[in-house]
Order: structure tokens, then C-alpha cells, then sequence
């Protein structure tokens, strides 16, 4: 993976649950993201091997993995946006186990442009609650 280049979308789910680790435990073990993946350890070696060299994150001997500085910012990024759909969902009063699954599913495909749609969205019905009552009842009306 060049350096230029954005992380890949899987490469952006790696980012995402070490971040995520090192926030939760202080660490991130590669039997834990491979767990937390369900992925396979292997794959997991090679992935950091591939992100270290991207300079998203070190390998210290005692430590463990660590983020960089832009490992850590693209994950921040990364949070951010899933914490975005989230919010979007939530408004419309999907329960948080399908939100997990289902934001998990389409994150790492959705464009910047997309995500600022369903921000300003989320952002419109919450500002005007009425509306938001309105278009709930109507889905009720409408769906079998
Ligand atoms: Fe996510």
C-alpha cells in the first residue's frame, strides 16, 4: 500500500478495531483484532506488516502496536464517520444491534459527500422534531 494512497476498506477496518483496542485495554494483540475480525492471526500479521509500512502504526517490543500520528488520525476519521451514521440512524430509531452490523457493513464504502448528506440529515430532524414525528408516523401508516 503506497503512502499516498487512503487505507483500503479493509485496511480501514483494521485501523479501526486497534484503535479501538488500544483505547479499550491500553494494547492491541494481534489474537484480539483477529478475534474481534473474525479473521484468521495470519491475516492479521500480514495487514499491521502492510499498515506499518504505510506508517499507520509501530511494532514496539514491549508495547505492542502502537498508532502513529496519522494512524491515529485516519482512525479518529474513521470513528467519526461511524459515529455519524450512528447518529443518523438512531434518529430514525433503529436499535443499536442492527446499526452495529449494518454500519460496520457500508462505513468504509460511503464517500465523504454521503456521509455529510446523512449529517446535515440527521442534524435537520433533530432541529425540528415536529417533522421527525410527522415522517415516523407516516412510515407507520405506510408500512404493512
Ligand atoms: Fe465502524
Amino acid at each position: 500500500m503506497p503512502t499516498t494512497m487512503s487505507p483500503s476498506q479493509s485496511a480501514e477496518d483494521y485501523l479501526e478495531r486497534i484503535h479501538e483496542l488500544i483505547e479499550e485495554k491500553g494494547y492491541a494483540r494481534v489474537v484480539d483484532i483477529a478475534s474481534s475480525l473474525k479473521v484468521k492471526q495470519a491475516s492479521v500479521t500480514s495487514m499491521v506488516q502492510k499498515l506499518g509500512e504505510a506508517g499507520y502504526l509501530n511494532y514496539e517490543k514491549y508495547r505492542g502496536l502502537m498508532l502513529t500520528n496519522k494512524g491515529r488520525e485516519v482512525a479518529r476519521k474513521i470513528r467519526n464517520r461511524h459515529e455519524t451514521l450512528s447518529r443518523f440512524f438512531s434518529v430514525f430509531g433503529l436499535d443499536a444491534e442492527t446499526q452495529k452490523r449494518d454500519i460496520e457493513g457500508i462505513e468504509h464504502h460511503l464517500s465523504p459527500a454521503t456521509v455529510e448528506i446523512l449529517a446535515d440529515l440527521a442534524q435537520f430532524f433533530e432541529d425540528q422534531p415536529q417533522t421527525l414525528k410527522v415522517f415516523r408516523r407516516s412510515r407507520k401508516n405506510t408500512r404493512p
